[in-house]
């Protein structure tokens, strides 16, 4: 028995979700580590659809507890509309199954503020990022430059008046430089204290509490959000979120030991899908890739916009598999190439007449890499909900032990539907 970290080994989107939502059966507790709001996990359970973004997907599971660790920026406002439509939606959140690490930087409405102008700025002069415009950026920013307000903020109100001078001598100066009215002290402080109530209750120290789980046993499942090239290292740079989204951030994001993490399972989808700017080695601008958009609903969670579609790129998820230290992957949306004649895996690259297995670092070489594809034959019946191998057309089975050997990691799940249960397991990650 072990733990488990879900983790992204594409560009996000790869159908988290949905597989912790099914893993979270055999887990205790479930623990969002990095991101924020940006994130959109989707679970269709018995034909209904959840959309969380900042709660862990865990938490639509009576008798599951729900951690949001340090590392996770929290909006206190999204957090508690995220409450409220799911208690809406028949889920009750209370301090009996979500926690709060009180050590979390809080996102707060100068910071959407902000991403939203550098973003308005940027797309004059052809250079933003596409960033979700939920203010993650500059929260983070205010992290590593030691003047976030926290979650236990909220409860010193002898201190906070200080700490709220501290972030707006830093804000202030940057808006007056960007030609817009400066936020008043009084402004942020009703804000801060008109969530107060809301969110105090769920505050907890979380690595002490996660500490104290780990010693009596319990099954602990960490949710990544986003995906490994959109790590603020190991991604795309600059076009990328501004946390560590590989596993190794699942330790430091919630204050558990790294040598408890366990098992890591990379969710991997069937081809490749990435939502704003940046390189896309294998994009399809064509009809395959207008295909792939269709039938596999390629549209944004968060902002409904739509996603850039291309063949499945071996090269980067071997590069992931190394960067996470993958046991095994969750293959995702299988069913989606269902019927396509031929398909494309992408193997290496050339950049300037050489052969390269790898993407490079440097944002110039990532534009003028080329592709370099093997071509598998298609299959034309229907794997949507399959639950077992032998529900798979011989053709799918090769495609997926092809996907295995180049990526140099075993498939542990399958998944061939949105729905909850229709995935094929092969490995339990718990158990391994
Ligand atoms: P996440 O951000 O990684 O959790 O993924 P999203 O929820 O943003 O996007 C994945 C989409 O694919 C969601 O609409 C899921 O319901 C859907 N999905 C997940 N697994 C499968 C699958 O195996 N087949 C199909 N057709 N859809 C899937
Ligand atoms: P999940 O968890 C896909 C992308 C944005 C943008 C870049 C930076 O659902 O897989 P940010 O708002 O984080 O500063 O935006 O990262 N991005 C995602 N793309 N899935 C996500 O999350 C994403 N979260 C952020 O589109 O390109
Ligand atoms: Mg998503």
């Amino acid at each position: 028995m072990t733990n488990v970290v879900v983790v992204g080994s594409q560009w996000g989107d790869e159908g988290k979700g949905k597989i912790v939502d099914w893993l979270s059966e055999r887990a205790d507790i479930v623990v969002r580590y990095q991101g924020g709001h940006n994130a959109g996990h989707t679970l269709v359970i018995d034909g209904t659809s959840y959309k969380l973004s900042l709660l862990p997907s865990g938490v639509v599971r009576p008798g599951k507890m729900a951690v949001i660790g340090n590392g996770v920026v929290v909006d206190p406002h999204a957090l508690i509309a995220e409450i409220e439509k799911l208690a809406g939606q028949g889920v009750t959140i209370t301090p009996d199954n979500l926690r709060v690490a009180d050590n979390a930087t809080l996102i707060l409405s100068l910071h959407r503020e902000l991403d939203a102008m550098r973003e308005d700025a940027a797309s004059n002069s052809g250079t933003k990022i596409g960033t979700t415009r939920r203010g993650i950026g500059p929260a983070y920013e205010d992290k590593v430059g030691r003047r976030a307000i926290r979650v236990m903020d909220l409860a010193d109100l002898d201190s906070l008046p200080g700490k709220v001078d501290r972030i707006l001598t830093h804000h202030n100066a940057l808006r007056r430089g960007l030609g817009v009215a400066e936020v008043s002290h009084q402004t942020i402080m009703d804000e801060l204290t008109s969530v107060a109530e809301r969110v105090l209750p769920f505050r907890d120290t979380v690595w002490l509490f996660l500490d104290k789980e780990r010693r009596r046993g319990a099954r602990i499942l960490f949710e990544g959000a986003q995906g490994s090239l959109l790590d603020i290292d190991h991604g795309t740079y600059p076009f990328v979120t501004s946390s560590n989204t590989v596993a190794g951030q699942a330790a430091a994001g919630s204050g558990m030991g790294p040598g408890s993490l366990g098992y890591i399972l990379g969710i991997t989808k069937a081809y490749t899908t990435r939502v704003g700017e940046g390189p896309f080695p294998t994009e399809l601008k064509d009809e395959i890739g207008e295909f792939l958009g269709q039938k596999g609903h390629e549209f944004g969670v968060v902002t409904g916009r739509k996603r850039r579609c291309g063949w499945f790129d071996a090269a980067l998820v071997r590069q992931s598999v190394a960067t996470n230290g993958i046991t095994g992957i969750a293959l995702t949306k299988l069913d989606v190439l269902d019927g396509l004649e031929e398909l494309n895996i992408c193997i290496g690259y050339m950049l300037d007449g050489e052969q390269i297995d790898h993407l490079p670092a440097s944002q110039g070489a990532q534009a003028r890499v080329e592709p370099i594809y093997i071509t598998l034959e298609g299959w034309k019946e229907s794997t949507v909900g399959a639950r077992s191998w032998a529900d798979l057309p011989a053709q799918a089975i090769k495609y997926v032990r092809q996907v295995e050997e180049l990526i140099g990691a075993p498939v542990a799940l399958l998944s061939t539907s949105p729905e909850r249960d229709d995935t094929i397991l092969v490995t339990d990650p718990f158990e391994d």
